[in-house]
């Protein structure tokens, strides 16, 4: 088989059909000839949808977070995307599966070159200063993170150096021309019809933004590499209408169809090193740069060990990819849903299980960022308001759909209302020595015979667990809480309305008491359980208050009546400082 024909046949056949269609692709023939392809395996299938071939009943559920750009420290909107795979992770976690999650920085890139130098620094240096602030941030908002990966680290050049190589010898790249608006800001170049020209209001003079995000955009003409992304148009639909919940919300997925159906353009994926030097050379090209997003992307990979070489089939069966889930903001989509799987289909990998965009932060209904300078301080806000009621808040108000305004206030607000008016309440209702001085777990009343005033709870606890499951499978972290606090608004309620004050007073009435104690402590058992992925530390008190123990604190656990019922009789319930003391704000 010549090279040529070889080639021809690793084509998809969109690709087979765009390449005969047209005459000829002078740089792409050339490059492919002076290329050796004897180092590439043949594959049973062009796009198999296994990582690798192997059975992956072991595989761990694998979550990512966007690895962010050094250029400047992280504010509450980074916070977000970790906390948001930190609690998938933790949630699979619970529900019994090994889970393992990556985060990161992105430390390449012409943005990065600009931020060193307007800094004074070198570019490493700055890499290392600000990727240190994300770690930090990331240990004290408690992101149980398994890989931290750096763009900088050689473990990555070795990841990406394979992918570029295998996209080479697939003959998914060439030299070209291009010409365009290229964002430093948004590292992405725009074509004309998504630019806009404006006049500066200070010096008259003109500038052109991308109409999409708003960032300045400038003309760039010059050689560099392409990737065939055209070639990719019809395995991509094919992929998103074959998986309708590939992309979550539902909204993007058909944003993203949306997008396909005009058809997709070649992609630059080098810049000349003249433009950028901070990057990981083109493998065989000094000359070339490698476009930060194809390097960046590649992270995902790299964390799995990619590209596999020295990894025992077992050993690869739990390296992770595909990932379950990659966590991203909205602004981000299009790499990650259309150039990261053309990519991955090119490179004959498994593309990602789901994507899940999460909607914005916005201060003032403005984008939270750096440029515009209405950025929120994570370090601050866990330092007022303490780490798991700022996950909580993330996770309760901030959507996967609807962009979201911070405001202290309202994190104050949840606080008070929902973590200490009605989880606090409850837990102090259920943990009270005055209606229950023995401090014992009450006895846990038929379920066959429940009595009328505890229908209504009784009910909402026995679907808690499925409401939530349900949610946390559409990744809607905002339902789950909804739910939770729609049965603890319930469960306390209830507690007011059967006055156990006035059952204690009254012997005949203990049987009755017990019940309604027990209802309180079950559901505040039950709702705790299912906020340990938002709230690790609080929860695990809470539990520990309530004499849980460590083994019964999984997924099999939230069920209504599965809490204390081996030996219930020697368990002790605590009470302790107040778990949601009154906090002070502080402006
Ligand atoms: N470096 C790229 C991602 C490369 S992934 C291969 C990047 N970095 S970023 O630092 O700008 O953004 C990282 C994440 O933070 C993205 O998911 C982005 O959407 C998120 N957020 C940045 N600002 C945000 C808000 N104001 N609100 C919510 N999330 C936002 O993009």
């Amino acid at each position: 088989m010549t090279a040529s024909t070889f080639l021809l046949r690793r084509l998809p056949l969109c690709a087979q059909t765009s390449r005969l269609s047209r005459t000829s692709y002078p740089a792409f023939t050339t490059l492919q000839q002076g290329r050796s392809h004897s180092h590439i395996r043949p594959s049973a299938s062009l796009y198999s949808t296994k990582a690798v071939d192997l059975d992956q009943t072991n595989k761990p559920y694998y979550i990512t977070t966007p690895i962010f750009y050094v250029n400047a420290v992280p504010h509450i909107g980074h916070l977000h995307s970790a906390v948001l795979a930190d609690t998938f992770k933790r949630f699979h976690e619970m529900k019994g599966r090994k889970a393992i999650m990556s985060t990161g920085t992105d430390e390449h890139g012409l943005k990065i070159q600009q931020a060193a130098a307007q800094a004074g620094m070198k570019e490493i240096e700055l890499c290392d200063k600000v990727s240190k602030r994300f770690q930090d941030l990331f240990d004290a908002a408690n992101i149980s993170y398994t890989t931290y990966i750096r763009t900088t680290e050689p473990r990555h050049a070795v990841a990406v150096k394979e992918i570029w190589d295998q996209l080479l010898a697939r003959g998914y790249i060439y030299k070209g021309h291009h010409e365009g608006w290229y964002s430093v800001s948004d590292e992405a170049f725009y074509p004309s019809t998504h630019v806009e020209e404006k006049i500066s209001e200070k010096t008259g003079e003109k500038y052109h933004i991308s109409i999409e995000t708003g960032k300045e955009v400038e003309w760039t003409t010059e050689e560099n590499y392409k990737f065939r992304l055209s070639a990719f148009t019809d395995k991509l639909t094919e992929w998103l209408d074959n998986n309708p919940a590939a992309i979550l919300p539902k909204s993007r997925h058909l944003e993203v169809q949306g997008w396909l159906k005009d058809g997709l353009s070649d992609l630059s994926v080098s810049r000349p090193r003249s433009r950028l030097t901070w990057g990981i050379p083109i493998p065989g090209d000094d000359s070339h740069v490698m476009y930060v997003w194809m390097d960046a992307l590649t992270n995902y990979l790299t964390v799995t060990g990619y590209p596999w070489k020295d990894m025992s089939d077992s050993q690869k069966a739990v390296c992770g990819w595909p990932a379950d889930a990659q966590v991203v903001g909205k602004d981000i989509l299009r790499f990650h849903a259309v150039y990261w799987p053309a990519f991955l289909m090119a490179a004959d990998l498994a593309v990602p299980k789901r994507i899940v965009a999460h909607a914005h932060w916005t201060q003032g209904k403005m984008k939270m960022s750096k440029s515009v300078g209405n950025v929120v301080d994570p370090f601050t806000a866990i330092q007022e308001f303490g780490t798991d009621t700022i996950r909580f808040y993330l996770m309760n108000d901030g959507g996967l759909v609807d962009d979201a305004d911070y405001s202290s206030e309202l994190v104050a607000g949840r606080y008070k209302k929902l973590l200490a008016g009605q989880l606090g309440n409850l837990l102090n209702r259920s943990t009270s020595v005055a209606l229950n001085p023995s401090a014992k777990v009450p006895k846990q009343p038929s379920a066959d015979n429940v009595h009328p005033d505890d229908k209504a709870l009784h009910e909402k606890l026995e679907a808690l667990p499925g409401l939530v499951d349900e949610a946390m499978a559409n990744y809607r972290t905002t339902h789950a809480t909804q739910a939770i606090f729609d049965m603890i608004a319930e469960a306390n309620a209830n507690f007011t309305h059967c006055e156990p004050w006035k059952l204690v007073k009254d012997p005949a009435s203990h049987d009755r008491l017990q019940t309604v104690l027990w209802y309180a402590m079950e559901s505040t058992r039950l709702a705790t359980l299912l906020l340990q992925p938002i709230m690790p530390t609080k929860t695990a008190e809470i539990l520990d208050q309530l004499d849980i123990r460590k083994d019964e604190r999984s997924w099999e656990h939230a069920r209504l009546g599965l809490g204390w019922s081996k030996d219930s009789e020697s368990r002790k319930i605590r009470t302790g400082t107040p778990m949601f003391p009154q906090i002070k704000l502080n402006k």
